[in-house]
């Protein structure tokens, strides 16, 4: 029996062999420790919400050959003095966007580098949907990098947190309804379709990682989300219907993605591709699609 206090007490405690280190990451309902068995390294995610872990556990199993998802080792469920603690055994990462973004000066990601996130990105979430599953948190804070790979610290753009994720058509192609009903208009950072009350499509997704994109670019879309809720919908309906207008001035350079967003519904089929010439095609002279490293710039790890 763990005798721990709280889900953010858990360092020490073995969970399948595993040996939980240090804590990684905190949210509202859980915690995410780095854990070790021998030379392996793993990461622990651990949460007082049955419901979010089983989802996500679910849907990372239905991930399991998923190059842009963490990979999944275990979902445990431990007795305590609290009650059952569950926990989900995954690939370890690296830094999260959100976190990487903060690090970097004035808190805007350089254009060539936010071109290749971005271009990952949609990757990342081109192969989620793949899966038939729509994410439907995607946020700076959902992205991570993959730890550096030898010699050279390539990385490259991985999506998880996949606790609100959602199976929303079977192979049919028949779409599947979510029975826990999830209220997504009141998430701030929602889809200007989602506000309005729709259920969360791929194409959402998408739409959210634009915003994520934006405040990537330095943009301060944490103020713009405290704006009164009818004129944060009304951003978002512009950004749709003239995005070369209401994207900031630094910004203005994604317009061609911004278009190509704007044009997709949820019965046409997503082009992947297109969306990522788009994301070419806002930055020409540089090369998009290049890796990632993380580098060391004046002692700070860095992406580029
Ligand atoms: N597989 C992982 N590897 C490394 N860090 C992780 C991993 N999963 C989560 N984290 C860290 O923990 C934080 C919270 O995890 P997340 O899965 O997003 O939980 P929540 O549902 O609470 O948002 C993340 O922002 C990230 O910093
Ligand atoms: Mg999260």
């Amino acid at each position: 029996m763990i005798r721990a206090v709280t889900i953010k007490d858990l360092v020490g405690v073995d969970i399948r062999g595993y040996h939980l280190n240090r804590l990684i990451g905190t949210g509202s309902y859980g915690a995410v420790y780095e854990a070790s068995s021998g030379s392996e390294r793993i990461a622990v995610k651990a949460s007082i919400r049955s419901s979010d872990v089983l989802n996500e556990a679910v849907a990372l199993q239905r991930l399991f050959y998923c190059e842009f998802t963490p990979k999944y080792f275990f979902h445990e469920e431990t007795p305590t003095q609290n009650g059952i603690l569950h926990t989900i055994g995954q690939e370890l990462l690296g830094a999260d966007l959100e976190s990487i973004r903060q690090r970097v000066p004035w808190h805007a990601i350089k254009r060539p580098t936010l071109v290749r996130i971005a271009w990952q990105a949609i990757s990342c979430l081109q192969a989620v949907h793949s899966y038939n599953l729509v994410h439907r948190d995607v946020k700076l804070g959902n992205f991570a990098v993959s730890l550096p790979t030898s010699p050279n610290h390539r990385v490259t753009i991985k999506i998880f947190d996949l606790g609100l994720a959602h199976h929303y058509k079977d192979d049919d192609g028949n779409l599947i309804d979510d029975s826990t009903n999830p209220k997504f208009n009141v998430m701030k950072y929602c889809s200007f379709e989602v506000a309005m009350g729709c259920e969360p499509m791929p194409k959402d997704d998408l739409h959210q990682l634009s915003y994520a994109i934006l405040y990537a670019s330095g943009y301060d879309f944490l103020q713009k989300m405290k704006s009164p809720p009818d004129e944060l919908i009304a951003w978002k309906r512009e950004m749709l219907r003239e995005p070369s207008k209401t994207l900031p001035p630094l910004a203005r350079f994604l317009t061609p993605w911004f278009e190509a967003l704007s044009e997709l519904n949820d019965i046409v089929p997503i082009d992947y591709e297109n969306l990522k010439q788009k994301i070419q095609q806002s930055l020409p002279a540089h090369n998009a699609s290049a890796d990632l490293y993380m580098e060391m710039l004046d002692g700070e790890p860095t992406l580029v």
